[in-house]
């Protein structure tokens, strides 16, 4: 099988900058509390009218540039998000439609929460190698803002929206591009991380808007635990699988969603912070939008260089774990 490979990256947040001074006149915490508990500084924040899928194509255009492609050189298009613009149908038909990509394009949406845009790249990667698809455009993208309770400081303190986008094609170089990937899911934690209303089981009424039981719940303390542990083992089964040591990696690009947990996963693993992508200060908690959001800003700054092995490690509601080794 051809080695498939990211051919070019792109991301986009929205301008609205929501501090954590700001968060303290909404609700009863303060801008220590959200720092030394989460490493969060602050958060960007959809406009009014603002869609998911605006976002998106912001990201997937910046991406295809990246890669000097046009939209109708795709022909995979799969976005990861938990807050798709509408239930029915797929945001990555309305993404589809928004940046011009040919009818001809296969486009589905993918729900693994933060560990969406791994297990994206790993499908897409599949369907591209496969030979069945030449181009695959894979998109993380989240308005959490929207489906984050803004009364309850246990939750709304730590999230924020965005989009990052990668390009993926085959190369026949040997021993470049995704090397491999390690997905898995805790489906016994389902009620540590989720939204009660608004699906099939429990229909959207009066009352439960009332209660704001379409916004996520979270059992942080617990989601803690189980994501150092996840992020972990998710890591070293990787490196194992491809027989890569810890301090071969010239960079981790760890779902951001607490700096306290991208620094358990650091001692774990024995490397160094400096080899962390580090950016939860100021996006918060992106969900699928996080990694392919660092991945861009990364690659951008040069962290990554031609030949270096890149780790990314996610972790979500579900629970779902991704791991994935990419060599430039
Ligand atoms: N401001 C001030 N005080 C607060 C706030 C706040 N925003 N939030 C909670 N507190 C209070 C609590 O009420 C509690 O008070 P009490 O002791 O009187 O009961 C106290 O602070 C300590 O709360 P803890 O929950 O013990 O705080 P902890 O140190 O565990 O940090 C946090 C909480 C940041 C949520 C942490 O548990 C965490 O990051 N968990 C993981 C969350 C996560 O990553 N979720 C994303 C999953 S990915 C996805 O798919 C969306």
């Amino acid at each position: 099988m051809p080695s498939t490979v990211i051919l070019g990256t792109g991301s986009y947040a929205p301008a609205r900058v929501l501090t954590n001074a700001e968060l303290s006149t909404m609700v009863d915490t303060s801008d220590e509390w959200i720092r030394t508990r989460s490493g969060i500084r602050e958060r960007h924040i959809a406009a009014p009218g603002e869609s998911t899928s605006d976002m998106a194509v912001h990201a997937a255009k910046a991406a295809l540039q990246d890669a000097g492609l046009a939209p109708t050189d795709i022909d995979l298009l799969v976005v990861a998000t938990v807050t798709p613009d509408l239930v029915l149908p797929a945001a990555s038909c309305i993404i589809q439609h928004k940046l011009g990509l040919r009818t001809d394009t296969a486009c589905f949406d993918l729900n693994a929460a933060c560990s969406g845009f791994v297990y994206a790249l790993d499908t897409a990667s599949a369907m591209v190698a496969s030979g069945r698809y030449k181009k695959a455009l894979i998109i993380g993208v989240e308005k959490l803002s929207s489906v984050v309770d803004w009364q309850d400081r246990t939750t709304c303190v730590l999230f924020g929206d965005g989009a990052g986008a990668a390009v993926l094609g085959v190369s026949d170089q040997p021993g470049v591009g995704l090397l491999g990937t390690k997905l898995g899911a805790y489906g016994d934690c389902v009620d540590l991380l989720y939204i009660t209303h608004g699906g099939s089981d429990n229909p959207t009424t009066p009352e439960s808007i009332a209660a704001r039981n379409h916004c996520i719940r979270m059992k942080g303390k617990e989601v803690f635990k189980i994501a150092v542990r996840a992020m972990d083992e998710a890591a070293r089964d990787i490196l194992e699988q491809q027989g890569v040591t810890a301090d071969q990696i010239a960079l981790v690009i760890p779902h951001q969603a607490n700096l306290r947990i991208i620094e358990a996963i650091s001692q774990y693993l024995k490397l160094p912070m400096e080899r962390f992508y580090v950016n939860v200060d100021r996006y918060g908690n992106t969900s699928a939008a996080s990694i392919p959001i660092a991945l861009d800003e990364a690659r951008r700054a040069g962290r990554i260089k031609s030949g270096d092995i890149t780790l990314l490690v996610a972790f979500g509601a579900g629970l779902t774990y991704g791991s994935a080794l990419i060599r430039w």
